[in-house]
């Protein structure tokens, strides 16, 4: 199941898709794409603060940031480094990338159907 183009994470840095129901945070790590339910451990809302967007990284582009009350995510597995949510982390999703391509990857535990 298609996600996004890796163009569109080189240019932006991280989407928000939906799929099957379920809204998914898409961050370029590097190399490699992660997604992450848009669930914040905190309060369990959206990490948007309630102001819609795409942008979900840190100005230095280097950890997952939600806007509500400004807890920090590692981009390589989703763990809480700093904010009211400290030691927890999003709920990761497997991602596949295919040449061009950000596939979910299902079959691997993901709770997408
Ligand atoms: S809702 Fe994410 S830090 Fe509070």
């Amino acid at each position: 199941m298609s996600l996004c183009s890796w163009s569109e994470l080189v240019e932006r840095g991280s989407l928000r898709v939906s799929r099957c129901g379920q809204v998914l945070l898409i961050v370029r790590d590097g190399a490699f794409a992660r997604a992450y339910l848009d669930q914040c451990p905190h309060n369990l809302a959206s990490l948007d603060g309630g102001e819609g967007g795409q942008d979900f990284l840190t100005p230095e582009r280097d950890a997952l940031i939600c806007r509500g009350h400004g807890a920090l995510f590692r981009l390589r597995d989703g763990y809480c480094f700093a904010g009211p949510c400290a030691g927890r982390s999003l709920i990761p999703f497997a991602v596949e990338r295919h040449g061009q391509i950000v596939d979910i990857a299902l079959g691997q535990g993901n709770m997408l159907r």
